[in-house]
């Protein structure tokens, strides 16, 4: 798919199909569409009629030209009310724009940036929409013996002339972004008998050969010698052996340090406290954080901001057998707290926290983490929103902003010290549950808490809800949605351009 900024005339774009957008609000079509309803003598505003079309959110129209106009189609969609218009509008009608067109095998195209801008620049809306539009494409068809070949080969996004330098910029970066996304979904909906924590090592070795990354793989004996027992603990029960992934970014004029950490569970079972089979299954996608991991290196392999970045993925497969830690076990973290264990599926706090240990001992200016952690925390909040939690409400607040930018929907959960008393064992330092079951998304957060060195600021984000979805919504397909990969990989850029 190929993506060209166009300041031109609408009735002048030689393309198969003229994309436009109409606001609730707009009682006439603007001028543009107007000039281009001339050259078609009148059918556009005939079948608008004709359709008591008004510009509602999901109301659209097409109109063919029968050889009169220098394009095939003009397709109008509802833009709904201009006041609640959001750049996540934007990109949901980019992705609704992709559907129609595949349906209508049009594969050259324009689309109407101008008709969509209200309030933000239309260098935002450009990227708005070129991110719907990859989004919204994206099939995970790999392994189907039949599939769908329409490919959309071209498109070009309509700016006002002042805005084409910016929009080109921005459009770039949303390809960017949108792309390195759908290399987390395409990571995330890969099965558990193909991805496992050796794959997942060597996927991020061909990152680092490909981007010129540092990268270092630690095999289960290194991982010992460090002393990450609570990370081999879980591990031990599954017949694909560990691997502690650390990749690194380095540019030359780096102004901040960043250690990301994603929790890499490439198929959790739930080990001795096996899951009961309805909640096993998409078990395949508790690695989405290291695969978000993986896909903000990609973004930043390209976009190469001023900033160091660390990421780091202790990555393993929880299952049941005479070798798997149990219940009742009580083992050692690398910074020497102990851990009782209380439950074996509570396992990804396990994992992240000798990854946490590790990535302190890095002394870096920040640490976040994102993990398919708490089933609670879907609870919480609902299925399509993150929790966000951590020591620095700064940092909490910074990213929580750029989350809605993006679209990414997070919020924070707030620590509190009863449900600190609550992570209390009765045999060693800290239990792996909590002692009550609500707030689990928290006391999962505060688990991690004790393997953060407290003078660094740490951003953990709870993403068991929106890193997958079995329905799809939006611009996201049934399945992996590669969240939180555009949030983090703007945060960076932001941080890096302060
Ligand atoms: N991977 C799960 C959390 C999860 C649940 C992610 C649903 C996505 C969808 C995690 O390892 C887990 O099993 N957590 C337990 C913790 C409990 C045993 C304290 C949970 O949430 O039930
Ligand atoms: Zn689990
Ligand atoms: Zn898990």
């Amino acid at each position: 798919m190929e993506f060209k900024i166009t300041s031109g005339h609408l009735k002048n774009a030689r393309v198969k199909g003229v994309v436009s957008f109409l606001f609730k609000e707009q009682k006439k079509f603007p001028l543009e569409i107007q000039e281009l309803d001339e050259v078609l003598d009148g059918a556009v505003s005939q079948i608008k009629r004709e359709l008591k079309f008004d510009g509602s959110e999901g109301k659209f129209m097409v109109v063919p030209t029968f050889g009169k106009g220098k394009t095939d189609f003009v397709i109008i969609f509802g833009a709904g009310s201009k006041k609640d218009f959001n750049l996540d509008k934007a990109r949901r009608l980019g992705a609704l724009s992709v559907k129609k067109l595949k349906e209508l095998k049009i594969d050259r195209f324009l689309i109407d940036g101008e008709a969509l801008s209200v309030k933000d620049s239309q260098g935002d809306t450009a990227q708005a929409l070129t991110e719907g539009i990859i989004l919204g494409g994206y099939r995970f068809d790999k392994y189907l013996s039949k599939k769908d070949n329409f490919k959309i080969k071209e498109v070009q996004i309509r700016v006002s002339r002042r805005y084409k330098k910016l929009a080109e910029e921005q459009v770039k970066t949303g390809e960017i972004l949108a792309n390195a996304q759908n290399f987390t979904r395409d990571l995330v909906n890969e099965p558990g008998n193909v991805i496992t924590p050796q794959k997942l090592a060597e996927i991020a070795e061909e990152l680092a050969k490909q981007y010129g990354f540092e990268v270092k793989i630690y095999d289960e004996d290194e991982i010992e010698k460090m002393g990450m027992n609570a990370y081999l603990a879980v591990a031990k029960g599954s017949a694909n052996p560990p691997r502690f992934i650390h990749l690194t970014y380095r540019p030359k004029n780096a102004k901040r340090e960043v250690a990301l950490i994603g929790k890499g569970l490439t198929f959790d079972s739930g080990g001795l406290n096996i899951k009961p089979g309805d909640y096993m299954r998409w078990m395949k996608s508790d690695k989405a954080g290291a695969c978000a991991v993986l896909g903000v290196f990609k973004a930043i392999g390209e976009l190469k901001p001023d900033i160091t970045v660390h990421g780091i993925i202790a990555a393993a497969e929880n299952m049941p057998d005479g070798k798997s830690y149990r219940p009742d076990d009580i083992i050692k973290a690398k910074n020497g707290v102990s851990i009782e264990i209380g439950n074996t599926d509570a396992e990804g706090r396990l994992t992240l926290a000798d990854a946490l240990c590790y990535a302190s001992e890095l002394k870096p200016d920040m640490i976040i983490d994102m993990a398919t952690l708490t089933g609670a925390c879907i609870v919480a909040l609902g299925e399509y929103t993150a929790g966000v939690m951590g020591n620095s409400q700064k940092l909490i607040e910074e990213i929580i902003e750029v989350s809605q930018k993006t679209g990414e929907w997070m919020w924070q959960l707030p620590f509190n010290d009863m449900l600190r008393e609550h992570i209390k064992a009765p045999h060693a330092d800290v239990y792996n549950i909590g002692t009550t079951r609500y707030g689990g998304a928290i006391t999962a957060g505060l688990f991690l808490e004790k393997f953060v060195d407290k003078k660094i600021p740490w951003v953990h984000i709870d993403i068991a809800g929106p890193a997958h979805n079995t329905r799809g919504w939006y611009y996201h397909p049934k399945g992996a949605t590669g969240f939180p990969v555009r949030t983090i990989t703007t945060f960076l850029k932001k941080k890096s351009e302060e």
